[in-house]
């Protein structure tokens, strides 16, 4: 009764508008039966995009984007919520899953030759969608709106107004205005869940529309080369003969991988949960630890560790000749062997760029252009002594983040000097002098420490001298 009911239903939907004539040719459209599962990265990506409009568009029922509310309508829905911190946590996840994968399906489509004639496009759009990703995983960050997020933008900013010519208008158009604030935020909202989202739907819909016009490019053969002159008549002969239809036959495959990758999300989201949000943001707290997330954090590290005075220039220009060259790549090079076997240089250069990535992931991670957040108090050993005011001292060099920046004896963070011999350099009024004020990269303590806090503190550093430190040091 119901099924013949229902059944009634969709028919009359369906002569109407018509789900059948439009989805029929779509799932049955013909694919190379031997496209197994390299080819799977691409609906994986879609899938991982489907979570995140889902994900995003529930977080966004609760979010505030102003500066006065979004840290506590995040604490909300991480605290809160009903399944606020697993909708935060699959949000992050999906990002991340998203990235991997539109690099897994890049590598793939860039190793078999499938951005050669008449795919040229499907490449240039794919490169766009690239694009977007990572603006969207950036301009995400920010919406956390806790020291972190805020910290990550501030630090682009900065590097953005060092930018030659462009460098000023750039950082204003960045952040709204001279600084961070709720301009800011306002704008890398409309960024995240209006603009970037219209342009993913716009460029995978485009995307799609390829993929079908040409079909799924059938696995290379060695010695093959594709004439575009005979190549379309040849595909179509080939689908012909030895095709398979989309669904079900070579869709399943895509399915088990998207069940695969969901559940490694739902894994790691249960198991780890969201990024923990970090102190509410302070302009006058310089101790955040402006990391942006993983898969943006390599190239942060490019930034550092290129000499002094040419970052300027590798940041605007590094990634536009990428951009250029990603572009450029199907169009200078439409034809000729596609088969991995006979392109080495292909094989190396996917190679080299994930063992870049990989290394410079790595950099970023132990870098010191940023302060170190996961240190412990000064061991006791290190510090020689259990009470007095050079130990009270130790501890104030912990709770007041001193450690975070500075290293004593191998422990701590590495963005200021070495203080391990400090007390051999400085004198106590150049000490107090220095955390009263601050310096380059270091903020002024005399608003937040008594002058016996600062004493304490001094004494503490001018113990540690040469020779004297050294007798501490058991394990570095
Ligand atoms: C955000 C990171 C950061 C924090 C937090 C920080 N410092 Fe620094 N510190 C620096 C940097 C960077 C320099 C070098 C500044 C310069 O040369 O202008 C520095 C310099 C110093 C110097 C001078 C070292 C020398 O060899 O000339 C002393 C002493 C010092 N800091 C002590 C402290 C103490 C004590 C605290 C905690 C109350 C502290 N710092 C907190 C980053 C930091």
């Amino acid at each position: 009764m119901l099924k013949r009911f229902s059944k009634r239903v969709w028919s009359w939907l369906d002569t109407r508008i018509g789900f059948t004539d439009m989805i029929k040719p779509v799932a049955e459209h013909l694919v190379p039966r031997d496209a197994r599962w390299w080819y799977v990265f691409g609906s994986a990506t879609l899938t991982a995009f489907v979570i995140q409009v889902f994900t995003g568009v529930a977080l966004a029922f609760s979010y505030v984007p102003s500066a006065a509310h979004a840290y506590a309508t995040l604490q909300f829905i991480s605290n809160q919520a009903v399944f606020g911190r697993f909708m935060r946590a699959l949000h992050y996840y999906g990002a991340s899953a998203m990235v991997l994968m539109v690099g897994l399906h890049m590598a793939q489509v860039f190793l078999f030759g499938s951005y050669k004639y008449p795919r040229e496009l499907n490449w240039v759009s794919g490169s766009l969608l690239l694009l977007f990703t990572l603006v969207m995983g950036f301009t995400g960050q920010l919406l956390r709106w806790d020291q972190t997020g805020v910290w990550s933008v501030v630090v682009a900013a900065a590097q953005a107004a060092r930018v030659p010519i462009i460098g000023h208008w750039l950082a204003r158009f960045t952040l709204g205005g001279d600084t961070v604030g709720g301009a800011t935020l306002s704008r890398f909202f409309a960024i995240h869940v209006f603009v970037m989202p219209a342009l993913l739907f716009a460029f995978i819909a485009l995307h799609l529309v390829l993929v079908l016009r040409h079909g799924i490019s059938e696995p290379p053969n060695p010695g093959l080369r594709p004439d575009p002159k005979t190549y379309q008549r040849q595909y179509e002969e080939l689908m012909k003969k030895t095709g398979v239809p989309f669904w079900p036959d070579a869709a399943w495959r895509d399915v088990v991988f998207s069940a695969i990758m969901i559940a490694g999300i739902v894994g790691m989201a249960l198991v780890f949960g969201p990024p923990a949000l970090g102190k509410p943001p302070d302009p006058s707290i310089i101790a955040a630890d402006p990391r942006p997330d993983w898969y943006l954090l390599w190239y942060f590290a490019v930034l550092a560790l290129l000499p002094h005075g040419t970052e300027h220039w590798f940041m605007v220009l590094a990634p536009l000749a990428v951009g250029f060259l990603l572009i450029l790549l199907p169009l200078v090079f439409p034809r000729g062997e596609r088969s991995p076997r006979r392109r080495p240089w292909a094989v190396g250069l996917v190679l080299m760029v994930v063992l870049m990535i990989g290394t410079l992931w790595r950099q970023g991670e132990v870098s010191p252009w940023s302060p170190n957040f996961d240190v412990k108090p000064l061991p006791a050993q290190v510090v020689g002594t259990a009470g007095g005011p050079i130990a009270q001292g130790a501890r104030l060099f912990y709770e007041k983040g001193c450690i975070n920046c500075h290293l004593i004896a191998g422990h701590g963070g590495r963005r200021g000097p070495d203080l391990t011999n400090v007390g051999s350099r400085l004198s106590r009024n150049e000490i107090i002098l220095r955390i009263s004020n601050g310096g380059i990269n270091m903020p002024a303590f005399a608003g937040t420490m008594t002058p016996e806090e600062m004493n304490q503190l001094a004494d503490f550093l001018l113990s540690r001298k040469v020779g004297v430190t050294s007798q501490h040091l058991t394990i570095p």
